[in-house]
């Protein structure tokens, strides 16, 4: 396999080159891509230099997969050139994911759709990944209806300059220096923000729509209704999900707890509550705090954390990667 990586430099990339490598993919070779600021900066692969380009039409010839980490913006520029390689393209960013021929894979949950690609495969949102990988299993017992998420999402979400923006304004705070945000539209240290992406007119953010967008083409339940609320809050890393959702006929604790335990990607907590601090860095969801919802019947609420980065990203799009190689 030759593998690009494009956006190798962010937060998402380098952490897809660790994956590769920690996985032992097979990759005859691994060609780095970034901006024209870290052309020839080098990056450690299984003990060697890689040099960082930047991509072509004439340096993606030849590569059978591009994974891609960089903006929309940016993805949608480099699309055709990957698509003129012959290369198929695994995406991070969300310009194409709602397109009807573009699958939208998260492995464990629908990795059949990624075989009926044109070229070009999406990764779910971070958040709507991690909410989905907790709830998919529930949802196999019996659809769900509506559900109801709040998500606490780690600064590195925000990529590698959230995680240097936090650091940032911790050393302003314990110096009593007045804290200028950059990344983020409010103070993040010691503060949470309820305001991820741009507004819709419904009042909602772009961030938040993902949630049910996302969500039903997952899932495949096109009638899936989401109201949620998207949180920054000052952890370095890994989001959490609050999650209410209603099933189309009852589901008791016993049975979801047991669904979630059996399923591949996932761990039910029930000796302590999951926390951000311990899934991060590794590729498990961890889902706990399964009760009854209190406000109607036949729904469930429970509490679910993941490293955003790798199975909200990285991990998720390598294993779209090796989906493909073994199906
Ligand atoms: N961070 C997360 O947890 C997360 C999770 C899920 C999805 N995503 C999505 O994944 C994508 C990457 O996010 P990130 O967090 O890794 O961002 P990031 O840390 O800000 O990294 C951005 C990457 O894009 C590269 N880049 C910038 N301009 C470029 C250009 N003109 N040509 C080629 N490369 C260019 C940067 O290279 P230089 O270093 O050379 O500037 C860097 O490698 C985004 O679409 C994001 O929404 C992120």
């Amino acid at each position: 396999m030759k593998i690009g990586i494009l956006g190798a430099t962010g937060a998402v990339g380098r952490q897809m080159l660790e994956c590769i490598e920690e996985r032992n993919i097979n990759a005859e070779e691994i060609r780095l891509f970034a901006s024209e600021k870290s052309k020839g900066k080098t990056m450690m692969y299984k003990g060697q230099e890689l040099v960082i380009d930047v991509a072509d039409a004439e340096n993606l010839k030849g590569l059978d997969y591009v994974l891609g980490a960089v903006s929309n913006a940016m993805s949608k520029y480099y699309r055709p050139l990957i698509k003129e390689a012959g290369a198929v393209y695994i995406d991070n960013s969300s310009a194409f994911r709602l397109e009807d021929d573009v699958p939208l894979v998260v492995p464990q949950i629908n990795g059949e759709d990624a075989l009926k690609h044109n070229g070009i495969i999406a990764n779910p949102n971070c958040s709507t990944i991690i909410t989905m990988m907790a709830l998919a299993p529930i949802a196999r017992i019996s659809p769900i209806k509506t559900l109801t998420a709040t998500t606490f999402q780690a600064v590195s979400g925000a990529g590698i300059n959230g995680f240097y923006e936090l650091e940032e304004q911790i050393e302003q705070v314990k110096n009593n220096e007045p804290v200028t945000p950059k990344v983020f539209p409010a103070q993040i240290a010691f503060n949470c923000i309820a305001e991820i992406g741009s507004y819709n007119d419904n009042g909602y953010t772009t961030e938040e729509m993902k949630m049910q967008n996302e969500g039903r083409k997952i899932l495949h339940l096109p009638d899936l209704k989401v109201t949620c609320t998207c949180v920054r809050v000052p952890v370095y890393r890994s989001h959490s999900i609050s999650a209410a959702f209603e099933t189309e006929q009852f589901v008791s604790i016993e049975d979801a707890e047991k669904a979630v335990a059996a399923f591949e990607g996932d761990k039910l907590v029930k000796d302590h509550v999951p926390q951000p601090i311990e899934t991060s860095n590794q590729d498990i969801v961890h889902v706990g705090r399964i009760r009854y919802d209190l406000t109607r019947d036949n729904a469930l609420t429970l509490w679910c954390c993941g490293d955003q980065i790798r199975k909200g990203a990285a991990t998720n799009a390598v294993e779209i990667m090796e989906y493909l190689e073994n199906h």
